[in-house]
């Protein structure tokens, strides 16, 4: 089991249009951020979690945390300052060799057979990886008049999707990296394979979908409903 999750959950959520962010809208009488983590304490029940979270967050409620190990931590501007947070705290608490998973808060549909696969899949490798799921649809890129200009080869393209699962040293030296050279790294495999590693792709369930737009959320209860059955 990997000893420590990080769940970046600090994001204003404004492409959704809502009266509060969006990891606390309802799933069935449940906020989405309560959810997400009731997965992650199923799968892993024995981690440590650092809930990264806005310092002017009103909405959260310490009983939405089923983990009996846990700490709050205050999340950043971008996504990746929130993740860091929880890096920065683990200098004093992890080794290097440890596992660390890290999970947005917007994807309530993770399975626990899928963070069971993705850890089961990355115990021996040196680095880690992701759960992704390959891509289905048919890629076009534009030209400057949004008109077709190519069709993209989809073979070996992939969706990368969290939870990342990365060892602590090698997540700490992504940070470091991406901070000193000014990457913006948009997940957490973009910064380790700057580092010249090779993140490997572990197919996950392509209903594992981030909760992003207003309509997502009805889509979203729907798939929790169905996996309940
Ligand atoms: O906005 P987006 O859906 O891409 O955010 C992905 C994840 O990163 C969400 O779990 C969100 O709460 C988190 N986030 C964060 N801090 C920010 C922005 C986003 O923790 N400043």
């Amino acid at each position: 089991a990997p000893q420590w999750l990080i769940v970046p959950a600090a994001g204003r959520g404004t492409r959704m249009r809502a009266a509060c962010p969006k990891q606390y809208l309802l799933l069935d009488d449940r906020a989405v951020l309560a959810c997400t983590l009731a997965r992650l304490h199923e799968a892993f029940p024995e981690a440590t979690l650092l809930l990264c979270l806005d310092a002017e967050d009103q909405w959260f409620h310490e009983s939405m945390v089923p983990f009996a190990r846990w700490q709050r931590l205050d999340g950043g501007d971008e996504r990746v300052d929130s993740v860091r947070a929880g890096i920065d705290w683990l200098a004093a608490h992890a080794h290097s060799d440890d596992w660390v998973l890290i999970h947005d808060v917007a994807r309530p549909c993770v399975t626990v057979a899928d963070l069971h696969h993705l850890l089961e899949t990355i115990r021996h490798d040196p680095v880690g990886g992701l759960l992704a799921a390959p891509v289905t649809d048919t890629l076009k890129r534009q030209d400057t008049h949004q008109r077709v200009e190519a069709t993209v080869a989809r073979q070996g393209l992939w969706r990368a999707m969290t939870p990342q699962g990365f060892r602590y040293g090698v997540l700490r030296e992504a940070f470091e990296q991406a901070a000193s050279e000014h990457f913006l790294m948009t997940d957490e495999a973009s910064g380790v394979e700057q580092l010249g590693h090779a993140p490997l792709l572990v197919t996950g369930r392509s209903d594992n979908l981030k909760i992003t737009h207003p309509e997502d959320l009805a889509l979203v209860a729907q798939i929790l409903r169905a996996q309940q059955d």
